[in-house]
């Protein structure tokens, strides 16, 4: 069977990811399968420079088909912040809770119309024969006063998607895996995946 290494060791992301690509009829194998591969500097700037980054140093490590997912909070009256630095904005190894908790002392002035935020993910595919290709997926919604939910991770318990009554932390995976960010970013990637291991 081919294989097809994903950029992470995010179990999350990998979780996500792995079921929206369960019919491609790949082994889908993600960082923890060698582990001597070490984090690679995520700073570029930009989300894509960031998923670009990963993918061509996994996809040159292991010579594999790699993916590497980098995603974003983007705030609107925070202009754009967390942004490129959701993973790191309360510190260097911020837990998902301290990052959820530095946002709503950010935003606890904020009325609702202050609230707009999206989900910004940037997908990058690196190959042999086909060197690399990017993609993005947006969700927009706004952000919660107070954590809703046990599921996702992240920020999901404080984002709500628009049109939903549910925070992406109270949606299933198979719910979730249909609007969020990485998902309509896999739904671009999908096809040039097909293509590349038919
Ligand atoms: P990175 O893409 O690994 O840099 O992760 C960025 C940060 O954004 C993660 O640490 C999470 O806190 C958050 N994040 C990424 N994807 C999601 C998601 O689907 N829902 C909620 N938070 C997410």
């Amino acid at each position: 069977m081919k294989k097809l290494v994903l950029a992470t060791h995010n179990r999350d992301k990998v979780r996500e990811i792995s079921a929206l690509l369960s019919d491609l009829g790949v082994e889908v194998l993600s960082l923890d399968a060698f582990p001597r591969i070490g984090p690679v500097a995520e700073d570029s700037g930009t989300l894509e420079g960031n998923a670009l980054l990963k993918a061509n140093a996994v996809g040159r490590s292991t010579g594999l088909p790699a993916l590497a997912d980098d995603t974003g909070l983007e705030v609107h009256s925070l202009y754009g912040e967390p942004g490129v630095y959701s993973s790191r904005y309360s510190g260097e190894h911020a837990t998902y809770a301290e990052n959820v908790s530095k946002l709503m002392d950010a935003m606890k002035s904020f009325p609702p119309r202050r609230r707009a935020a999206r989900f910004r993910c940037s997908l990058a595919f690196v190959a042999p024969g086909i060197g690399s290709r990017t993609v993005e997926g947006i969700c927009r919604g706004s952000i919660l006063e107070k954590p809703r939910g046990t599921g996702g991770f992240g920020y999901d318990p404080v984002f709500l998607p628009n049109g939903f009554d549910m925070t992406l932390a109270e949606m299933d995976l198979s719910l979730k895996n249909t609007l969020s960010h990485r998902a309509l970013a896999m739904r671009e990637i999908l096809p040039i995946l097909r293509e590349y291991f038919k």
